[in-house]
């Protein structure tokens, strides 16, 4: 995923810095080029050897190391870095990025880079809210530095508030998001929903699929790492919506009608990826159903669910984009052609459970991207790159429509 991208991580001194560690190691296993830069207060936290052993790159503490004398090396570092992260961010560090003194080796890196700059502050509650950091804060924010909120919790020095580094899976979402992916999206909003509905029979009981969300998790994170700003409409699903989504629960069909269509409007593009119940009861009890004493069978009483899909179809308007999704265990291509007329869908992606590495649960997916004029066969992919093929075949015509984010 990283493959080609440079990431310096700046480490300042806080007892968190040994959390880095597992960062700098997640960042290489996605074949990152990691450079790790401590101040010297970091290095009384964790020995510079253990960053050197993850990354098999010179961790840098000194601007005066005359280590390797073909180039300066906080200059060159900071013009190859696609991104730097600041992790954790000391009071003392984010004082001195804010004003500019540049008197170790990672604030002349800051200094001298060109690329997106993260900050992650971690320190005591009271230092945290302490006024001189909030406004170095709002300074570096002013000059376009991301600040990642720092979590509440029990903090190293016995107090408890806000001050805690992020675990190191948050920081690395906020990696990905700034270069994973080149942001052909960016400006775009796309409605993905994704995973079963329940519908109730009772307190007890409902009606649901065997959907776990994986596909429409995948195409709401990939448009999201594009540069989309996405909402993720979910039924009850066992896996956590990726970061950076807004994320919507629902229950049933009809919840999810409900969420979807009062947000139709400002959408560009709807991904229907969930499976949505056809039918739900025609009653839902108050009370348990309780068996009859006699031993006879129950027989329960459905009515329709409203198609969503097929309400998207007949509403959108001109330039809006809506996908369907389509399972079927035979006759796929037949019947997700009439879906995609039925319904007035700009494409339909269709899968067979026949198919191995399909379906329910499976990290992998092959899907048929139907569009009017068009069958797209794709190979057996991740679910991620299933997705983004989806995201490329679906937005074809309108790619040149979209803004490119360069880097800073
Ligand atoms: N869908 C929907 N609302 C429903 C049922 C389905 O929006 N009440 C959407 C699904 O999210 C999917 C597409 O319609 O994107 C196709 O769903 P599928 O269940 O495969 O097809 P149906 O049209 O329901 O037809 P059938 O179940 O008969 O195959």
């Amino acid at each position: 995923m990283l493959k080609g991208k440079n990431v310096v991580l700046g480490v300042t001194g806080s007892i968190a810095a040994y959390k880095i560690a597992d960062l700098a190691s997640m960042l290489v296993k996605l074949h990152a080029n990691v450079d790790v830069i401590m101040t010297q207060n970091a290095a009384c936290f964790i020995n510079p050897i253990t960053f050197e052993t993850l990354t098999k790159n010179r961790c840098l503490t000194d601007t005066f190391d005359r280590g390797d004398v073909s180039e300066v090396k906080h200059i060159a570092v900071a013009q190859r870095a696609d991104v730097i992260l600041i992790a954790p961010a000391s009071a003392n560090f984010i004082g001195k990025a804010a004003h500019g003194i540049a008197d170790d080796m990672l604030s002349t890196t800051i200094l001298a880079a060109g690329c997106p700059v993260l900050v992650s502050p971690a320190m005591n509650v009271n230092m945290f809210n302490n006024s001189a950091v909030q406004e170095n804060l709002m300074i570096l924010k002013r000059r376009g530095v991301t600040v990642i909120p720092p979590e509440s919790g029990y903090l190293a020095c016995g107090a408890t508030g806000e001050g805690k580094l992020p675990d190191c899976r948050t920081l690395l979402g906020y990696i990905l998001r700034e270069i994973a992916r080149e942001k052909d999206l960016l400006g775009k909003k796309i409605l993905v929903t994704a995973g079963p509905t329940r519908e109730s029979l009772d307190p007890v009981r409902f009606i649901t699929n065997h959907s776990t969300g994986k596909m429409g998790y995948a195409v709401a994170r990939q448009a999201m790492l594009r540069g989309a700003e996405v909402t993720l409409v979910t039924g009850p699903v066992g896996i956590d919506p990726p970061p950076f989504v807004k994320t919507v629960s629902i229950q049933s069909a009809q919840e999810l009608f409900e969420a979807v269509t009062s947000r139709f409007e400002e959408q560009d593009c709807l991904i229907m990826t969930a499976a949505v119940a056809d039918y739900t009861p025609l009653e839902t009890k108050t009370e348990k159903i309780k068996k009859s004493g006699d031993g006879a069978d129950l027989t329960l009483k459905l009515k329709r669910t409203v198609d969503v899909l097929k309400w998207l179809g007949e509403h959108k308007k001109e330039g809006q984009l809506v996908c369907g999704f389509s399972m079927e265990t035979e006759n796929m291509l037949e019947n997700s052609k009439a879906k995609l007329e039925k319904k007035n869908a700009d494409m339909i992606a269709a899968n067979s459970l026949r198919d191995e590495g399909s379906g329910f649960g499976t990290d992998t997916n092959r899907l048929v991207l139907i569009k009017k004029d068009s069958v797209t066969d794709l190979p057996l992919l991740s679910k991620e790159d299933a997705a983004d093929r989806l995201l490329d075949e679906l937005f074809k015509s309108q790619k040149n429509g979209c803004r490119l984010k360069t880097k800073k």
